[in-house]
């Protein structure tokens, strides 16, 4: 099996990544599939690396739904919704850390922070980079990608709730997630005691801040980095 890579920038910003775990027969039509999702792009990278060694996940994390009526009370309820493992406090703080641009130069981070469980404290060695998790991908893409469609759900959704799961299965004990776009609004918390819960709306239309953040355990950090970033899942099923 392969991993298959892409990411674009323009004017040395990232505006679109992407990956897929192929076989080799079907790496030429997945390295087109990938060449022409971004539309507007000075430079494309596409990397295709052979994996020694793939995991498979039996079933994603349960979807579940909630609308609140302003991103300030759905805040309020992502405390709430995660305070049965983690000390509001930390909860708050974290929010408020996305929220006003989580890397040290105002902006938002290239990957997910690192939040220690027990303190708050970050733990990412790299706080602008933060830890990216890649090599994670759907056996049968095409297939739940259908069911989703069909649900009402689009790409965005299959995607992050594949890294959501694989995170889960690395040793992620919770993660809370809204997007850095200004028009997407909807953000999840993710567990492995709630499943994938999609809320909307997690900020302000024209906000420009976004972020990830997973809290772990001190003591796991380097099994739970390793894994994030090498360890190779295909989920078989929803
Ligand atoms: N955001 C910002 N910059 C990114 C980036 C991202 N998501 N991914 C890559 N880059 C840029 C960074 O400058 C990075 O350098 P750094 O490691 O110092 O941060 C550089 O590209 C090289 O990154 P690398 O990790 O080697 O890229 P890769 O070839 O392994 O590809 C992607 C990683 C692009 C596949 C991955 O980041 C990605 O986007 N995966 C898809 C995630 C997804 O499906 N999201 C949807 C769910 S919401
Ligand atoms: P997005 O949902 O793609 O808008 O990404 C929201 C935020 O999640 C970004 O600002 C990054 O901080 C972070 N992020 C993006 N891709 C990854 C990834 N592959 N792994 C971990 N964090 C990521």
């Amino acid at each position: 099996m392969l991993s298959l890579r892409m990411r674009a920038s323009l004017g040395g910003r990232h505006v679109s990544g992407a990956e897929r775990i192929v076989r080799r027969e079907e790496l030429d039509s997945s390295v087109l599939e990938l060449l022409h999702r971004p539309k507007l792009y000075d430079s494309l990278t596409i990397t295709v690396e052979s994996l020694k060694e793939i995991h498979y996940i039996e079933k994603a994390m349960e979807i579940t739904n909630l609308e609140l009526p302003n991103y300030e009370r759905a805040r309020e309820e992502v405390v709430e919704l995660l305070s049965y493992k983690i000390d509001r406090p930390i909860l708050r703080k974290t929010i408020s850390t996305i929220a006003k641009g989580a890397a040290p130069s105002g902006g938002n981070m290239r990957g997910a922070m690192l939040v220690d469980i027990d303190t708050g404290q970050r733990l990412e060695p790299d706080r602008e980079r933060g830890v990216r998790t890649v090599r994670v991908d759907w056996e049968k893409r095409k297939e739940v990608m259908e069911a989703l469609l069909r649900e009402g759900y689009t790409e965005r959704t299959l995607d992050a709730l594949a890294l959501a799961t694989k995170n889960a299965h690395c040793g992620v004990l919770a993660e809370l997630c809204w997007s850095d776009d200004e028009d997407y609004l909807t953000g999840y918390v993710a567990s492995p005691e709630l499943g994938y819960v999609r809320i909307y709306p997690l900020k302000k239309l024209g906000d420009p801040f976004g972020g990830r953040a997973y809290f772990i355990r001190r003591g796991d950090l380097q099994r739970v980095i390793e894994c994030l970033r090498e360890r190779a899942f295909l989920i078989k099923s929803l």
